[in-house]
């Protein structure tokens, strides 16, 4: 089955590539723990495949734990960051819904905020061939934690003004999504945060597909009332920007997937 066409805002990142590997924010040590334990194994000589690895944050510190990690990449812009960023790390050009590997060669395939640009209906059977038997697939998406009011507020605002706004993270139960495929899944959150500037904060903004398919202009205008707002609540300039991760990781059985 050929891979479902991408739209134009998952193809998005390739042209803010360079902005997106130098304002996105990494993972915590706490997300891959919880990975181990929700696998069962640790990610220490694990292969692992890293799909939809943009410019490979997830990569780089999946292979900081230990991983034997292939980076997947269908963007041809986020693929050169990587490509440059991680010159020893294999990277395949390649599709969640059509993975151009063999069966039953990784124990770990991870999705990094990136799953929920693909169909499940054809990215999770595909992630399950390629896992060996008691393999994992691990979700997660770095998540603003709008319980903090500022960053609740401020995603109000981008919502009203960015016509192709879709909220942080994934929209539906990941767990019950993955449910009809007969995997066992846990879940979990990890809560972090990192200090950065404004100008850092509406850079990481930029950086979203959701501002990225936006004219120049348009963009700038949404941006520069956020400067507005932020230096108001922040007028030293810095902030604190708290995550929620959100982590979901399925087990692949011995016995044959359903989907
Ligand atoms: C938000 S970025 C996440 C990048 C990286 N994993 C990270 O943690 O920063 C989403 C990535 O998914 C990729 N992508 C879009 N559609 C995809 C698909 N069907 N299969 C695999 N990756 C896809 C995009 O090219 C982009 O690099």
């Amino acid at each position: 089955m050929p891979p479902s066409p991408r739209s134009s805002l998952a193809t998005s990142f390739n042209a803010i590539a360079a902005l997106y590997a130098a304002v996105r924010p990494g993972y915590p040590p706490e997300l891959f723990a919880m990975v181990e334990e929700f696998a069962g194994r640790p990610l220490d000589g694990a292969d692992v495949l890293d799909v939809g690895a943009g410019t490979g944050i997830a990569t780089r510190l999946l292979a900081e734990r230990g991983a034997r990690v292939v980076a997947v990449e269908p963007g041809a812009g986020m693929a050169a960051e990587l490509r440059s960023a991680l010159p020893r790390i294999p990277l395949v050009r390649g599709d969640g819904e059509a993975l151009p590997f063999a069966d039953g060669v990784a124990d770990v395939v991870t999705y990094a905020q990136s799953w929920h640009w693909t169909d499940p209906a054809r990215s999770v059977p595909e992630a399950v061939r390629v896992l060996r038997p008691g393999g994992a697939l691990a979700l997660w998406w770095n998540v603003p934690d709008t319980d903090v009011p500022w960053l609740a507020r401020q995603e109000a605002r981008l919502a009203e003004r960015c016509p192709a706004y879709r909220p942080p993270g994934f929209p539906a139960t990941v767990a019950g999504l993955l449910a009809p495929f007969g995997l066992d899944t846990r879940s979990g959150t990890v809560r972090w945060s990192r200090t950065i500037t404004v100008e850092d904060r509406l850079r990481t903004l930029g950086s979203h597909s959701y501002l990225a398919v936006m004219s120049a202009a348009e963009a700038d205008a949404v941006l520069s009332a956020e400067r507005v707002e932020l230096l108001a609540r922040f007028p030293d300039g810095v902030l604190v920007e708290p995550f929620v991760v959100d982590v979901t990781v399925a087990l692949r059985g011995s016995a044959a997937v359903r989907g």
